[in-house]
């Protein structure tokens, strides 16, 4: 997979890809991330890429004209299964979303700032708005960099014990069940009998009913059960 990320502040979104999993994803080349200033590409001697918005009213807008010189050059490199745009408008993170695009050979995400990008470079190019949550961050590029991890990490090869990933809360609609390492006892904390048992049918479904447990508890609303 490869990855374009467009922004006006590279140095605020490299250091996730340069630690544990992300940078093991792409030092054994299964992902190459590539980031974009786009204050290169900015207008007149200020490198300028944004200005005041038509019709009035506070705060600035990212201007098509760097943008579209960018995506341009990039979209003449390869073709992209999407171009995204972070941004609290857009369709909040699931897990199934980061399925589906952990699946994809080529993306671009662009990161905005102030008030936004102008609306026409979203009707031209955008295939894809996606909110971390329902806040507003002040830009997209720590969205940006949570899409990528919960991507990467997908990627078939990236984590190496296959089934880590798989077993992750929301991976089958569930949260994730307690989980223990050593001691057994701590000041009197005990692990689960059950855990220690070595009957591991049994563990595999006390795991499930747990998951079960806490989901309900915490996140009704994904199981469907009304
Ligand atoms: N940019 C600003 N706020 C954001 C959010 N909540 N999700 C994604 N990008 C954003």
């Amino acid at each position: 997979m490869r990855i374009d990320i467009i922004t006006v502040l590279p140095e605020l979104i490299k250091s996730p890809f340069e630690a544990s999993i992300l940078k093991r994803g792409i030092e054994k080349g299964l992902v190459e991330v590539h980031m974009h200033d786009l204050r290169k590409y900015g207008l007149n001697k200020y490198n300028q890429v944004d200005d005041y918005q038509y019709g009035g009213g506070a705060g600035m807008v990212m201007m098509i004209e760097p943008l579209d010189k960018l995506i341009h050059e990039l979209k003449e490199g390869r073709e992209y299964d999407e171009v995204i745009y972070m941004t609290p408008d857009g369709v909040t993170l699931n897990q199934g979303m980061a399925n589906h695009l952990s699946l994809k050979e080529n993306i671009m995400i662009i990161c905005g700032h102030y008030k936004g990008i102008d609306q026409r470079v979203r009707d031209l190019y955008i295939t894809r708005e996606i909110s971390i949550g329902d806040y507003v961050l002040s830009g997209g590029e720590l969205g940006a960099a949570v899409l990528c991890d919960a991507l990467i990490r997908l990627i078939p090869g990236v984590i190496s014990d296959e089934t880590s990933a798989l077993t992750d809360s929301f991976q089958d609609g569930l949260l994730a069940p307690p989980v223990y390492t050593r001691p057994a006892d701590y000041k009197g904390h005990k692990v689960p009998d059950i855990l220690l048992s070595g009957h591991l049918k049994a563990i595999e479904e006390w795991r499930e009913e747990k998951a079960f447990e806490r989901t309900r508890e915490r996140r009704p609303d994904l199981l469907n059960e009304d």
